[in-house]
């Protein structure tokens, strides 16, 4: 039996607990909250995430695997979901001890058994067929619900590529589809930080060639094998350390490619990457601009 479960990585002020269970799908390598048995749980602190579908889905998910009198304990920053979380809550028919810290709301409940919407909850932030999408996928992975127009930039410009290559950060694998209908393509690692993320590009991209792995970039090892990667590398609000993690995607990329491979990337317009790519690559060229975006080609 858990007893302990932890989701994310809430301020040391709110004293997560240690021994806790590790159930984000952020962390490669942890439990996920939807293999957890119903009512095999003590106690759950969550540090729900930002997206109202997705902060639901753990919520309902949490309250799920908790024994009856088992306590949820919840926190957000107040702008990224804090100030509703209480209402949320509620609306599951759970009577709400809520206290403010540290820029943060957090709300205390006891399951009682009686809680209301949680498998509606479930159900609309799991993973799902996206109409229109003719894509799988889940609230909470990058772009969830749309082709993210800096990877369709890419995709529209990038030539038909040949050889082993790698998605760095391939989401829900929009980009990787893509990849595949060369028919050079002779294999393509998909590696994403998200586990829904991979799980979706799972069903996604069926194809013998293709292979997954969730993953953490920046601690890849990296062979220096590759002949060529995509990589429409995180970027969020453009803050510095979305600016290192594109950084790192750059460096790490150049590691696994072998000499003459070629790395093809999509940035926001914004995002100073060409320091980057010059110092890790022999040659780098611009491979169109628009929209917001920037592209590159750069060859090792
Ligand atoms: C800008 S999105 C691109 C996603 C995908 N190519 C698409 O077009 O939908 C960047 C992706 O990088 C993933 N990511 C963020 N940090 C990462 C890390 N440290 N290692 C691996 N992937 C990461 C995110 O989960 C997200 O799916």
């Amino acid at each position: 039996m858990t007893t302990s479960i932890l989701y994310g990585r809430p301020p040391l002020v709110f004293d997560p607990p240690g021994a806790a269970t590790q159930t984000s799908p952020l962390i490669p390598g942890s439990t996920a909250l939807e293999s957890l048995a119903d009512g095999s749980v003590e106690t759950a602190m969550v540090y729900a995430p930002p997206g109202v579908l997705e902060r639901r889905y753990a919520l309902a998910q949490a309250l799920r695997a908790l024994q009856v009198g088992g306590r949820l304990d919840v926190m957000a920053a107040k702008d990224k979901g804090g100030s509703r979380l209480k209402k949320e809550l509620e609306a599951f028919g759970l009577e709400v001890g809520e206290t403010a810290k540290a820029h943060h709301r957090r709300c205390l409940v006891i399951k009682t058994g009686s809680e209301t919407g949680l498998d509606a909850a479930i159900a609309a932030g799991a993973m799902q067929a996206v109409e229109g999408l003719e894509a799988w996928s889940q609230p909470g992975v990058f772009a969830w619900d749309r082709i993210d127009a800096g990877s369709a930039q890419l995709a529209a410009h990038m030539p038909a590529l040949k050889g082993a290559g790698a998605d760095l950060g391939c989401g829900y694998g929009a980009l990787a589809t893509v990849v595949l209908r060369s028919e050079a393509v002779t294999s393509l690692r998909l590696i994403d930080l998200d586990r829904r993320a991979v799980d979706a590009a799972r069903k996604n991209v069926e194809d013998a060639r293709a292979s997954f792995e969730w993953a953490d970039v920046r601690t890849l090892e990296a062979a220096g094998d590759l002949d060529f990667i995509v990589s429409n590398p995180p970027f969020h609000d453009g803050g510095s350390e979305d600016r290192r993690l594109g950084q790192a995607f750059i460096k790490k990329a150049a590691e696994m490619l072998k000499k003459g491979g070629g790395l093809w990337l999509v940035g926001n317009r914004h995002l100073p990457y060409e320091a980057d790519l010059n110092a890790a690559f022999k040659r780098v060229t611009p491979a169109g601009d628009g929209g917001g975006y920037k592209l590159f080609e750069a060859t090792k």
